[in-house]
């Protein structure tokens, strides 16, 4: 358990899986407030109404985070709300898998504009503040498929290019006491692994030295330890939680 009290906190992708049993651990660990971002209102209203019922250290608020406008709108609500942000979780993202040679240029847009485009957006939103403040926790969510994957060309450039921009962010901002690293999860079981056939999820549990998918909590564990004041002098890591795969 850490102790994120008078931090305010922003997770995007926040209504399901990752998102939110991250946006669950920072409020069980007592975080000021936690803005939960999502494209879909009303599921994301529903996880943040199931953390708090009175709506006001976990609201929900929607966002697209692969549009400017939409993610300057959503920060601007929460900045009304919670006057400031001291912990940005980057964490929504989504999975267009094809074969490279039947991949279409709509396929790997996609996922370039709401895994990548998206983290410099909503980043953007709080770098200048989080400068001012002499305080920022930014914690991205990027993938193990980030070192390639079959039948993800999109979704693996789209994850390299966190780690890109997790280590050079971390480089401009340390001296501003912000610090700034990745996740990236192996196989773990949310509607995104749905997605992959059943004989390719068989030979990933079973290659894997633990045997099973991980677990969203696992996710949620590491991202608030980097969320948190005992990770102070971590930063520009890129760190797997994928159950020790090589
Ligand atoms: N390793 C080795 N070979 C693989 C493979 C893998 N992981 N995945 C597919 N192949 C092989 C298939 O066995 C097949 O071989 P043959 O031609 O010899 O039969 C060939 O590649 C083509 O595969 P498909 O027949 O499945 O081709 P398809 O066009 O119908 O589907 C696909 C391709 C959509 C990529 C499908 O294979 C798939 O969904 N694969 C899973 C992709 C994946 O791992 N996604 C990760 C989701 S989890 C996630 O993204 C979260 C995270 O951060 C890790």
């Amino acid at each position: 358990m850490y102790d994120f009290s008078g931090k305010y906190a922003v997770v995007t992708g926040a209504a399901k899986g990752i998102g939110a049993a991250i946006a669950k651990r920072l409020f069980t660990d007592g975080v000021a407030g936690v803005a939960l971002l999502d494209i879909d209102y009303d599921l994301v209203n529903g996880t943040a109404k199931e953390l708090d019922t009175t709506g006001t250290r976990a609201i929900a608020v929607q966002c697209n985070v692969s549009d400017k406008d939409s993610v300057e709108a959503a920060f601007k609500k929460v900045y009304e709300v919670f006057g400031k942000v001291d912990i940005l979780v980057n964490n929504a993202g989504i999975t267009r898998d094809a074969m490279a040679h039947k991949m279409t240029y709509d396929q790997w847009s996609q996922v370039i504009k709401v895994d990548l485009d998206s983290v410099f957006l909503c980043t953007s939103q709080v770098i200048n503040p989080m400068r001012e403040q002499g305080y920022g926790k930014i914690v991205n969510i990027a993938s193990t498929s980030a070192f390639g994957n079959v039948g993800q060309a999109n979704y693996s450039a789209a994850k390299a290019g966190i780690h890109g921009l997790t280590r050079t962010l971390a480089l401009e901002l340390g001296r501003k006491n912000i610090t700034v690293n990745a996740i990236n999860p192996g196989f773990i079981a949310t509607d995104i692994v749905k997605t992959v056939p059943d004989h390719i999820l068989e030979i990933s549990k079973a290659s894997n030295p633990m045997g099973r998918l991980g677990k969203p909590e696992e996710i949620a564990d590491l991202a608030a330890y980097l969320a948190s004041d005992e990770s102070s002098y971590v930063s520009g890591q890129l760190i797997n939680c994928n159950g020790g795969v090589k």
